[in-house]
């Protein structure tokens, strides 16, 4: 029993203590943190001009920070609803985008915490969140991005990838994707400065 206790209490702290770390940042006046993209990434609009995310689907956009993404697909004619656990960025987020057009939402959500609306995104997005999410929450992460899918839907996925090869940071996303998803292609980016990939995601 003490064992399970302790078992438990470590990834709730440890999450918690995530979350406190990014609401401190975001809270920041000016934040810009160095990740942070200056305009809206080339496989973003690539995924836009090319049809991979299906025109005008609803597109969840996981760990949206202050929403530069999301408001720039909501433009895009996607019906888009922006999640992060950070109250501070999604503030910074509507009031950012207060004006922009399109369909647009955002909303506080822990997406390991809380199951967004079920079947209901034909294309997700997640610019630097997964890669984050500690080890013992990753399969609460995958049950509910799963739940809101529906057959076919589809995702991109950015990672930054500083201390590994891109082949074991694409074996590290399979082995959380595979086999509820399958990988439709990888490539080496950057998020901003910073060596990442990208990766194109299937839900079967
Ligand atoms: C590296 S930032 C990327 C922000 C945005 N996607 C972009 O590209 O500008 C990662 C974001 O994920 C959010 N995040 C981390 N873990 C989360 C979780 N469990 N649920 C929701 N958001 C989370 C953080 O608050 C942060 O805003």
């Amino acid at each position: 029993m003490r064992r399970l206790q302790r078992v438990t209490r470590v990834p709730v702290a440890q999450r918690r203590s995530k979350r406190r770390s990014w609401e401190a940042k975001w809270s920041q006046e000016g934040y810009a943190p160095y990740w942070q993209a200056q305009t809206v990434p080339d496989e973003v609009k690539d995924a836009v001009d090319s049809g991979w995310f299906q025109p005008g689907a609803a597109l969840l956009d996981i760990g949206c920070g202050s929403g530069e993404n999301a408001a720039w697909l909501a433009e895009q004619g996607f019906e888009v609803l922006g999640v992060d656990f950070s109250k501070p960025a999604i503030d910074r987020a509507k009031s950012e985008h207060v004006e922009a057009p399109g369909s647009l939402e955002f909303k506080v959500m822990d997406i390991c915490r809380e199951a967004p609306p079920p079947a209901r995104f034909n294309a997700l997005l997640d610019r630097g969140c997964f890669h984050g999410i500690p080890r013992g929450f990753r399969s609460s992460y995958m049950r509910n991005i799963v739940s809101c899918c529906v057959p076919g839907t589809r995702m991109l996925l950015f990672a930054e990838n500083r201390t590994t090869t891109l082949g074991q940071r694409v074996r590290d996303i399979e082995k959380a994707f595979l086999p509820m998803f399958e990988i439709s292609r990888t490539a080496k980016t950057h998020l901003a400065e910073v060596p990442g990939v990208a990766i194109w995601i299937v839900r079967r």
